[in-house]
């Protein structure tokens, strides 16, 4: 999670002070477009558009993409809700695909999914872990589906050297206050795509291209919703966009530290990474639930199993698992030509790796000694009974 402090005060004065909060054209330039710019380059993207946050991105994104009823959408069973809810939002429906041990989706997984229906992938980049980008790319082309990446909890990672987001045909990033990109609500879509770019532009400003959204591409105006965002957001963003690579480093340097320490314990394992060499996500697994339990429950502070997550896990996702929406004509389960199963034998992989995974925060606002003792005190930890749990 990314701090904020006195440089982002600073950078709201004169946003503030110029009266021009709201954002209705790029002609003035302003905070958005600048942050919006320097992103791009950064990312290693052609297009970015800030919005209110990062639900709003993956909708807008989904929409632009020209999915809706009838199409089916993979997404992981394990993410925040939000990107289950986002297809929902366009009209598809969401099919749940299990992940493997990095934590995200499992590819073979996402073969035996694919359906006539299918349209797109979202892979999630989950808690700084990055998906197998390569293996997902092969799958998309080769069954011609879109790929729209969630890396709302990934914001600036790398796999093989490219950002996070970059990869797709389109990607939404988040910047709420959990995130590596933290102004409290906000997020952003990106593609290289100029169609859907426009698409988008026009989709999350209610279709109003009275604001110069066609600037560069003719498309037939489409209706959408108001999903912009204002222009103190964007002087937040830019003074945050530069404490991204630093604050990443930090966590990729506690990473090696605290797992050359943990990789001496008997009893737990550092899970895989899909590039262990930029890894800043670190989890640890075990052989039973039992001791992914105890280990959690003896470390508390920066440590949690992650079946215990909440609505991360969707078998908490009731509104989904209900097919329940707010008005019972506009269900896109009933515009799908096929029932979608979200029965007993669901996912069960993705539920036993969780059952058995504690993640361990890598405490990136903590000297790095600190992080090294905790590390040390996991491996040496004795439960009531004496025994050695984790040796040294
Ligand atoms: C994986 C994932 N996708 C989507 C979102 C939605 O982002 P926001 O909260 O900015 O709408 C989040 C936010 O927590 C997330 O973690």
């Amino acid at each position: 999670m990314a701090r904020v402090g006195v440089r982002e005060w600073l950078a709201l004065a004169p946003v503030m002070l110029s009266g021009k909060l709201a954002r209705y054209s790029d002609d003035t330039g302003g905070p958005l477009k600048r942050f919006e710019t320097d992103f791009c380059e950064k990312f290693g993207l052609s297009h970015a558009l800030t919005m209110c946050n990062g639900t709003a991105a993956l909708i807008s994104a989904i929409a632009a993409a020209g999915i809706g009823p009838g199409d089916e959408v993979l997404v992981p069973a394990y993410t925040w809700i939000a990107t289950a809810a986002a297809p929902l939002a366009a009209g598809a429906v969401p099919v749940l695909v299990d992940i493997d041990q990095t934590l995200t989706m499992d590819p073979a997984d996402i073969v035996r999914k694919i359906t006539p229906r299918t349209k797109a992938i979202i892979p999630v980049h989950m808690a700084n872990m990055v998906c197998d980008m390569d293996a997902i790319m092969r799958i998309a082309r080769e069954h011609n589906l879109l790929v729209i990446e969630d890396a709302c909890q990934a914001v600036g990672l790398t796999y093989k050297g490219k950002r996070t987001g970059s990869f797709g045909d389109a990607a939404a990033y988040s910047f709420n206050q959990f995130k590596n990109i933290n102004i409290g609500e906000g997020g952003a879509l990106a593609t290289n795509d100029a169609t859907l770019f426009a698409r988008a532009r026009m989709y999350h400003d209610i279709g109003a291209l009275f604001r110069g959204h066609l600037e560069f591409i003719k498309e037939p105006p489409i209706l959408g919703v108001n999903f912009k965002a204002n222009q103190i957001q964007g002087a937040m963003l830019n003074v945050q966009l530069k404490k991204l690579d630093p604050m990443i480093a930090k966590m990729r340097r506690r990473y090696d530290v605290m797992t050359d320490i943990l990789s001496h314990s008997d009893v737990l394992r550092v899970g895989p990474h899909n590039d262990v060499g930029n890894a800043a996500g670190l989890h640890v697994m075990f052989d039973t639930e039992d001791d992914a339990k105890r280990f959690a429950a003896e470390h508390k502070r920066g440590v949690y199993r992650l079946y215990d997550s909440s609505r991360h896990v969707f078998t908490n996702w009731q509104p989904i698992l209900q097919k329940r929406t707010a008005h019972p004509g506009m269900n896109p389960y009933k515009w799908a030509d096929k029932s979608v199963d979200y029965g007993g034998d669901t996912c069960t992989q993705s539920l036993d790796i969780l059952k058995r995974t504690c993640r361990i925060s890598l405490g990136e606002n903590y000297p790095l000694m600190l992080m090294a003792h905790l590390a040390k005190r996991m491996v040496q930890q004795r439960p009531a009974g004496g025994q050695l749990a984790y040796a040294t």
